[in-house]
């Protein structure tokens, strides 16, 4: 498809399923030399074939490496085993969860649930790549999900909202922190794309449908189309941009 990623070692986490599986494919399909695929299970929520035989099938190469993001410690091994290929050039902080209770009335413990894997796991990747970049003394790129919920504010996504705005203010603040070690840290908010996580999260299903409708596209999007999105970022292609949450909504949220 193209080369933008040529040489490059990417990691994604949450990458069993949906928009991980679709950025750690299109990685592939751009030329990585080699993804490593990091989630809780190997097993695509939509089923099919696991990510690794998918992104070998390409012709990158590919690990999964079984990795529950809320640990520390397990983001720290994630960064590791990309030390076989060199280490990591570009770290995408994909995995996330909605919640069956968020509201207003978000109980305590399914809230710190939600921002141990929304928000933990993205600083912690984050720091766990940086420091290895750092100490590899290459620079690279990190890519944290957040989402158009976490530019705008919805009744229905109270927790699930919180966390993703704060994932935008911390790829901003880490653009700040490590931007002299040559490391370019960015978020991609997605609008609605058609994955599991949308058809099963009560809420936001039935809230797609007027969404799609309003969306100047008047489509949901596709996994790919974020995975295109965090290849640039991940690319020499995007060298002086850092810092920037990136819309990847058909419009979505430049209209009323
Ligand atoms: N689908 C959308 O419309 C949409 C819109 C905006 C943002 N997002 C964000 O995109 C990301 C991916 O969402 P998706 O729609 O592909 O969801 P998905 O449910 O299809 O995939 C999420 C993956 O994350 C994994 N995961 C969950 N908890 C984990 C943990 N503790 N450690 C490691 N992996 C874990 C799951 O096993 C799953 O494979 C999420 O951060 C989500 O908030 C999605």
């Amino acid at each position: 498809m193209s080369d933008i990623l040529k040489n490059k070692v990417v990691i994604v986490t949450g990458a069993s399923s949906g928009i991980g599986r679709a950025i750690a494919i299109r990685a592939a399909e751009h030329g990585a030399k080699a993804v490593i695929v990091a989630d809780i299970t190997e097993a695509p929520r939509e089923g099919g074939r696991p990510t690794v035989e998918e992104i070998e099938a390409i012709g990158s190469a590919a690990r999964f490496v079984k990795t529950d993001v809320s640990k520390r410690a397990d983001n720290d091994a994630l960064v590791e085993a990309s030390a076989e290929f060199g280490g990591v050039d570009v770290m995408v902080a994909n995995a996330g969860i909605t919640l069956r209770t968020d509201g207003a009335d978000v109980p305590e413990d399914d809230y710190h649930r939600l921002l141990s894997i929304n928000l933990d796991g993205p600083l912690f990747g984050a720091q766990a790549a940086a420091r290895q970049m750092k100490a590899n003394g290459k620079g690279g790129s990190i890519v944290l999900m957040a989402s158009m919920g976490g530019i705008s504010g919805a009744g229905i996504t109270v927790a699930y909202s919180t966390s993703k705005g704060g994932v935008v203010l911390m790829a901003k603040s880490l653009a700040d922190a490590l931007g002299p070690d040559g490391i370019r840290v960015n978020a991609v908010a997605p609008g609605t794309i058609d994955t599991e996580l949308l058809r099963t999260s009560p809420g936001i299903a039935e809230a797609s449908e007027g969404f799609r409708k309003r969306t100047p596209l008047r489509r949901l999007g596709q996994p790919s189309e974020v995975g295109d999105a965090v290849a640039y970022l991940g690319s020499d292609l995007s060298s002086y941009v850092s810092g920037i949450a990136l819309l990847v909504d058909g419009g979505l949220l430049a209209v009323l």
